[in-house]
């Protein structure tokens, strides 16, 4: 539509081509200024006429050129014309903007496009330390990551996600020799990860007392390092158990990976970046370590060997560039992490420009996130203050559970809902501002079914399908009489759901799935309203059919947004 008229004002005033007319084409800020509107100021200057009367002159000359059939454009769907000021305000004829919108929103992959097709896209997230828990922070960026997969596979790219785990490092050595001083085997099956850290623990307050557990610790990493077999075994199964409890996460968030390839897949890849930075003449030594002087940047340096001769984090970051391009030949890798890693993610990407990757500047891209606090939610804790991710997702769907025996005892399905709906919650209250802000979490606002929430969201969706259900010989692709959705409810409706595709690229262009979020809540809102308005199942099978397509258009789009959160759709609640 903003296409054809573009076009009709090219033709109407001299200057201007479509393509430099479509971006000009505003949206009026109220309905009551029509459906488009196109300034004139720009013309003022060249034609020597005030921008008002341009206006004018350009209305009268659309009113009066009823077709053009040479370019095969006629301007029969427009309505009416008026100009107000240097605007030329667009009234589009409802019926016409109804099956435009409608017909769009019906597309395959509606929402979507081709922008990315045969480009490939690395995401660095989740990424938790092996032998920790995985807390509200990895929480995070496990549900922003993986919902910036399912957005930028929506615009067609290739997407790879990559869990950068947490699996190397002096910390392991530690671990170790906890392990071997006081811990049991039966204990750390039985325990798992929280032994692990309770382990942790207890060798920083003995090595208080005692120094020399700290050389034993170095000791054992070094051994790590050269391939010791008993060391790399214990360091294996501590992965094994830790893994064991990350995927019950996972599956709880319905999230997947293409690679595992963490911190230790690159032990053996660090030595060809200290060649790399030493033939750049880049390494500098600073008290037995070495590192890359940023000063010139204001940066502190960045640390590429310690004192000991081991690697560490930044090295590692380093080698795994190296490999995901050679490997993915990636247009775009994200990392989406806390924001105190900031420094840490400048430090690397400066060091690969540095090394003559001109494009580390565009293509590397940091996606910090904030904090979450967690005040004004009673969590129950498995041990001491630390806060696991898994708890809070299980108390989640345990009081979703309370609800749905209170308010829907009869519900088919009711432990998988619960699980959809209580996940779901979380999720959505994770993605439902820009991410730089801290999300405070409150079971109140978190689950309130009648707020800006996920299950106010999957609870509309729910009352589409419902509404679908009371009338079985409804089919999707029936032909419809549009004139029936001109009301202006449907019409707010419509409005709506058309900024599907702009929500997506937004998102993607921004790394913000909240706009997504807040997209799904306009619609959502939107179709509630059109609900109370309207009755759906009536006798007019005109009426009732052109109000159930709408139903079913909604039904899908609040399904498709919830899915680029990572969020299921129950078709019962
Ligand atoms: N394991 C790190 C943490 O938990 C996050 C890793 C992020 N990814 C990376 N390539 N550095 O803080």
């Amino acid at each position: 539509m903003k296409q054809q008229l573009a076009t009709l004002i090219s033709q109407n005033i001299e200057g201007i081509t479509p393509e430099e007319a479509l971006p000009l084409l505003e949206t009026p800020p109220k309905p009551e200024l029509g459906d488009y509107a196109f300034p004139c100021f720009r013309f003022a200057k060249t034609m020597h006429k005030a921008p008002n009367l341009i206006a004018e002159e350009l209305a009268e000359k659309l009113r009066s050129s009823s077709a053009n059939i040479e370019n095969n454009i006629s301007n029969s769907f427009i309505e009416e014309i008026k100009v107000q000021g240097a605007y030329c305000n667009f009234y589009i004829k409802k019926d016409y903007y109804v099956q435009t919108m409608l017909e769009d929103a019906c597309r395959e992959n509606y929402g979507g496009s081709e922008i990315g097709k045969g480009q490939s896209i690395c995401i660095d997230y989740s990424s938790p330390n092996v032998a920790k828990n995985f807390h509200v922070g990895h929480l995070r960026t496990t549900i922003i990551g993986n919902s910036l997969y399912k957005i930028y596979s929506k615009l067609g790219y290739q997407v790879n996600r990559i869990n950068h785990l947490g699996d190397w490092g002096t910390q392991f050595g530690k671990l170790i020799v906890a392990y071997k001083t006081w811990g049991s085997k039966e204990a750390v099956e039985e325990r798992g990860i929280a032994e692990l850290m309770d382990l942790y623990v207890k060798f920083h307050a003995e090595a208080e007392k005692d120094e020399s557990l700290i050389d034993q610790a170095r000791a054992w990493f070094v051994k790590m390092e050269q391939g010791d077999e008993e060391a790399l075994s214990i360091w294996q199964w501590f992965k094994d158990i830790s893994m064991v409890e990350y995927r019950r996460v996972y599956n709880l968030l319905n999230v997947d990976f293409d690679s595992f390839a963490g911190e230790s897949f690159y032990r053996d890849k660090t030595q060809a970046i200290v060649d790399k930075l030493e033939a750049a003449k880049l390494l500098t030594e600073s008290d037995g370590a070495y590192i890359v002087d940023l000063s010139e940047y204001d940066m502190a340096p960045c640390i590429i060997k310690k004192a000991d001769g081991g690697s560490i984090y930044a090295t590692r970051d380093l080698a795994a560039i190296y490999y995901r391009k050679e490997t993915y030949n990636f247009v775009k890798c994200l990392y989406v992490t806390g924001q105190e890693q900031k420094l840490h993610f400048r430090q690397v990407f400066k060091v690969i420009e540095l090394l003559g990757n001109d494009w580390a500047a565009d293509q590397l891209i940091h996606i910090p996130y904030g904090l979450v606090s967690l005040e004004g939610a009673k969590l129950s804790t498995r041990s001491g203050n630390i806060i696991y991710a898994e708890d809070i997702l299980l108390e989640a769907i345990t009081k979703v559970k309370e609800i749905i025996a209170e308010k829907n005892p009869n519900l088919e399905d009711k432990d998988e809902v619960a699980k959809i709906v209580g996940v779901g919650a979380i999720m959505f209250h994770d993605l439902y501002n820009q991410r730089i802000k801290d999300v405070s979490f409150k079971w109140e606002n978190v689950l309130n079914f009648d707020g800006e929430t996920g299950p106010y969201v999957q609870y509309t969706h729910a009352r589409c399908c419902s509404l679908l259900r009371a009338v079985p010989d409804f089919t999707e692709d029936a032909a419809i009489d549009y004139s029936v959705l001109t009301d202006p409810d449907s019409l707010a409706l419509l409005k709506s759901i058309s900024k599907f595709p702009k929500a997506v690229q937004d998102a993607a262009d921004k790394y913000e799935p909240f706009l997504i979020s807040r997209f799904a809540i306009e619609v959502a809102q939107s179709f509630n309203r059109f609900y109370n308005s309207n009755r759906i199942n009536v006798e007019d099978a005109a009426v009732r059919n052109a109000r159930l397509k709408l139903t079913a258009v909604t039904k899908n789009t609040l399904r498709d947004a919830l899915d680029l959160l990572g969020i299921g759709a129950p078709e019962q609640m």
